[in-house]
């Protein structure tokens, strides 16, 4: 049973989207899928059961462990192969009500535990911040997607969930492989071709290749609650079920978003009389660097190639300050991968920051 959770604090980035057009695409697809919905908005519910006004047992009852309740009260059997264990506002509560009591980030698991072999995947939606409750999804996930829809914001919630994921790891000693899916893609916006070059470079391994555009049918089948797998000939069912394709190939014990620990010794770093930029990809034909130091004219400060391994480096003379930049890969504007220093301006979109 393959656990995935869909997470990122940036509120709207498409979690639930993701969540419900996922679970839709894989039952289509033949699979046993059940969808935890770990938000108490509620609205993957909703979407998946339109017609339950009100609920007699959620999500929440499992978690507090609420006295006569069973797992079997709670699942929603919409059909054969899709199952929802809902939630409500209600859930809001949770915080408090498992106040103080031990091993409260792992009452979730528990309880799919007690599912396994059930489903051959359980896809949990979770609220757009980091607290008990995404603690509890990701401690139950062995795999996270983190969509990133075009905002700055939105890819910080990718460190946010990271550093969640690695405070688990230390803490609890649990392990989830962690990659990052782009939604709501507009090709035409220089945001969204900044964002995705962005994620390609800074996570090559563990970003999906599969784009989510945006799509209107996909926003108003999620609002009417009419499943996506209804508008085959739209584009959110085909993403969507691309994605699905692509985590179906995926080995889901490999490819994680590698925690950087290469990435301090390829950020900017001062040497001798300047900085050192660096920048890695083998298969790159021009590298440059431009940014504050060149009136973002990066022909002046042309990285070079300094060995076999597509190590592109330069050194340039820089006085003390606060600096924007970016590098340009065969014409193409990149944040620095390896420098989580970013910031959005109006001139030049999405940079790279250093302070020297
Ligand atoms: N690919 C897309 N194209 C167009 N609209 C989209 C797309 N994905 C999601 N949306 C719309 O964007 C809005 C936010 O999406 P969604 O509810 O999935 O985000 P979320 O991350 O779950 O939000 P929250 O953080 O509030 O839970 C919704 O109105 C949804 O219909
Ligand atoms: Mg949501």
């Amino acid at each position: 049973m393959r656990r995935i959770a869909i997470a990122n604090q940036k509120g709207g980035c498409g979690k639930t989207t993701t969540a419900v057009s996922l679970t839709l695409c894989l039952k289509d697809m033949g699979h046993r899928v059940m969808l935890v919905d770990m938000d108490p908005q509620g609205s993957a519910t909703q979407c998946l059961c339109p017609d339950r006004r009100s609920l007699e047992h959620t999500v929440l009852d499992l978690l507090v462990d609420s006295d006569g309740v069973a797992l079997s009260d709670v699942i929603i059997d919409v059909d054969d192969n899709l199952a929802v264990l809902p939630s409500d506002i209600v859930l809001s509560t949770a915080e408090q009500v498992l106040a103080g009591s031990p091993g409260r980030e792992r009452r979730l698991k528990g309880v799919l535990d007690e599912l396994d072999g059930t489903y051959d995947f359980v896809i949990i939606d979770s609220p757009p911040n980091i607290g008990l409750l995404t603690f509890n999804v990701l401690m139950a996930a062995n795999e996270v997607i983190i969509p990133v829809d075009p905002s700055l914001f939105s890819l910080q919630g990718v460190a946010k969930v990271t550093e969640a994921l690695e405070l688990l790891e230390r803490v609890n000693g649990h392990k989830a492989i962690s990659r990052v899916l782009a939604t709501m893609y507009d090709s035409r916006t220089r945001i969204s071709r900044e964002l995705l070059s962005t994620l390609r470079t800074r996570y090559p391994e563990a970003c999906f290749k599969t784009i989510i555009r945006s799509n209107i049918t996909l926003k108003e089948s999620t609002g009417f609650g009419v499943p996506i797998t209804y508008y085959r000939a739209s584009r959110g069912f085909s993403d969507y079920h691309s994605l699905a394709s692509e985590i179906l190939g995926n080995d889901p014990t490999q490819k994680s978003i590698e925690v950087a620990t290469v990435a301090n010794f390829l950020a900017p770093r001062r040497i001798g009389g300047g900085i050192l930029f660096s920048f890695v990809d083998p298969e790159a034909h021009e590298v440059l660097v431009e940014g504050d130091f060149n009136q973002w004219d990066g022909r002046q400060d042309l990285l070079l190639d300094v060995d076999s391994k597509g190590l592109w480096q330069r050194v340039v003379a820089l006085k003390p300050g606060k600096y924007r930049y970016r590098y340009v890969v065969d014409g193409t504007e990149v944040l620095d991968p390896n420098n989580p220093g970013t910031e959005y301006t109006d001139d030049h979109g999405l940079v790279s920051i250093i302070e020297i």
